[in-house]
Formats: C-alpha cells, structure tokens, sequence
C-alpha cells in the first residue's frame, strides 16, 4: 500500500466515478482528502459513504466551470488546510458527437469545462501549494488516438497537455511541484455508459453489444475499475514518484496502439 499519511490533497469532480474511485483510494493511502462537485445531493453521499474516513474527509459544492466558484471552493480548502500537497484535477466529460452534430457553442462550453477550469483551479491551488506538491490532471486516452464519436474531448483536451508540460518547465523549477496527466481508456462509470448509449442509437446497435465491443478491442478484455486510476493518482501524489514531472501516463489496459 502506499503511504500518504499527512498529505493535503485536492480532488476536484469527486463524487462519482473516476473522482470517487480517487478520493476513496487517497483516503485508504492515509491522505486528507477535499473533495468538490456541482450537486450538494452528491456531495453529501460521498461525505456518507465515506464517513469511515472520519476528519481525513471534507467536501463542499463547486461547480469547475465558473471562475467564482472555483475561488470559493479553494478559500475553503485554505481555511481547512493552510497549505495542500496534491492536486487531482478532474470534472465532467463533454457531450458525445461527431463533428457534424457539435454546433460552434458547444466548443466554447466545452473549453470551459475542461481547459478553463483547469487553468483557474490551477491558479488557485499554486497560492496555497507547499513545495514539492504534485498535481495531476485527468484527461483521456483520446489525446493520442482519437475515440470514435467523441470529438469535443478528441480536440479540446489536449490544450491540458501542453499546461501541464509548459507548467513543467515554468513552474517546477523554482516549486519543486510536479506536473503530470494520467490518460485512462474505459474505466466502468456513468459517463463510459452514456458514451455507450450515443453510440448504440448512432448505429442502431443495443448497448451491451457497444459495451463488449469497446471492451473487445482492449488486451486485457475489461474495463478498468475507477480505483484502479485511483491507485496510479495515489502514487504520483507519494514520494516514489518524486521524478516523474511533465509526463502523461496512459491507464487504458493496453488499449492504445502507439508504441510511446
Ligand atoms: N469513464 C471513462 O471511461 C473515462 C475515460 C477517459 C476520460 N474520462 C473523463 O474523466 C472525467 C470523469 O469521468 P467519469 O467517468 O468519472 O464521469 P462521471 O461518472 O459522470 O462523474 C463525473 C463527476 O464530475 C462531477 N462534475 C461534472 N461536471 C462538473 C462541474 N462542472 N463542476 C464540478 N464537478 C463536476 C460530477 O458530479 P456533479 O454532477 O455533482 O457535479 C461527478 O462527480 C470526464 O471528463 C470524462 O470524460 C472518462
């Protein structure tokens, strides 16, 4: 098990899915966890669920697309923390589509949900990071191949790339924080089944067979379990990690074709 006893750590989105599978693992390596997202219902059956984490576990609303929100929400990490260690940065998926069927707002609200947020939760949490923290931020197998009926996320996601590697090179060398992508192919949530769902009706397909067939093309013939990217977010937050800066890490069971 690795060991973040006393750690400080941020995890935006984290009330489902890939997030909850994130905090939960935190608080089992023995991390402080303060986890945030839009629905207070949310919120407060993951501060139940839990619960056994006594202390260790905060969470409160946010809502990662709005500028005002996100300085809220840090002003309370602040007030709890004083200084934090990690950052896990996540929020919530796009609409699934092609091209076609994405009128132009769309790529404005989706610019806002996955690269604005992530600039200013950035900004927040650097004023009140220790040296030698380590932020991660979730993106996607699709910043190297495209996913079929995906094209928001296939384009817009990968400005997070090249934060995460320009925070890398500006910022690390006078912090010591580290900057780091995991990219996860099929993780068993919610949103994998809506994307599931588009496709079906697109090919007029049931979505059991969309399932299997997204999970054919996997070497490992499964879908990865959310505390599975929980356990890779987790080493990068522990010190084993300490020299891993500026990568971008694929959890995907072997999905992706290219060879780096
Ligand atoms: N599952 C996969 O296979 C997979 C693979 C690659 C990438 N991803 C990406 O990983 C991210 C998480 O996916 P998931 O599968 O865990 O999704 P999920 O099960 O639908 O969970 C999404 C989480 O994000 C929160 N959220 C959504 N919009 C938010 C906002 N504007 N501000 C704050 N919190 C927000 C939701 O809570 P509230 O509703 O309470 O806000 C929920 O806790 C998404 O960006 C997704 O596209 C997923």
């Amino acid at each position: 098990m690795i060991d973040l006893t006393g750690k400080r750590i941020v995890v935006l989105a984290g009330t489902k899915g890939i997030g909850y599978g994130v905090s939960e693992f935190l608080l089992k390596s023995g991390a402080n966890v303060f986890f945030c997202s839009r629905s207070e219902a949310n919120v407060r059956d993951t501060l139940n669920s839990l619960s056994w984490a006594g202390d260790r576990v905060s969470g409160t609303t946010c809502n990662l697309t709005k500028a005002d929100s996100i300085e809220r929400f840090f002003a309370k990490v602040g007030e709890r923390y004083g200084k934090i260690n990690g950052l896990f940065f996540n929020t919530g998926g796009p609409p699934p589509g092609r091209f076609e069927e994405i009128p132009l707002d769309l790529w404005d609200i989706t610019y806002e949900l996955l690269v604005r947020s992530a600039v200013k939760a950035t900004q927040e949490a650097l004023k009140i990071a220790e040296r030698e923290s380590s932020f991660v931020y979730l993106t996607s197998v699709a910043v190297k191949e495209p996913v079929p009926n995906l094209i928001l996320s296939n384009s817009i996601r990968m400005s997070i790339l090249g934060l995460v590697k320009t925070l890398s090179k500006e910022v690390t060398p006078d912090t010591g924080i580290r900057f780091n992508v995991v990219m996860p192919g099929y993780i068993r949530t919610q949103r994998v089944e809506e994307v599931a769902r588009s496709r079906a009706i697109k090919m007029g397909k049931k979505i059991e067979d969309v399932m299997s067939e997204m999970v054919s093309n996997v070497p490992l013939k499964r879908m990865g379990e959310p505390w599975e990217v929980g356990a890779l977010v987790a080493f990068l937050m522990s010190d084993l990690s300490k020299y891993i800066n500026g990568a971008a890490i694929p959890i995907d069971g072997g999905l992706l074709n290219s060879i780096i």
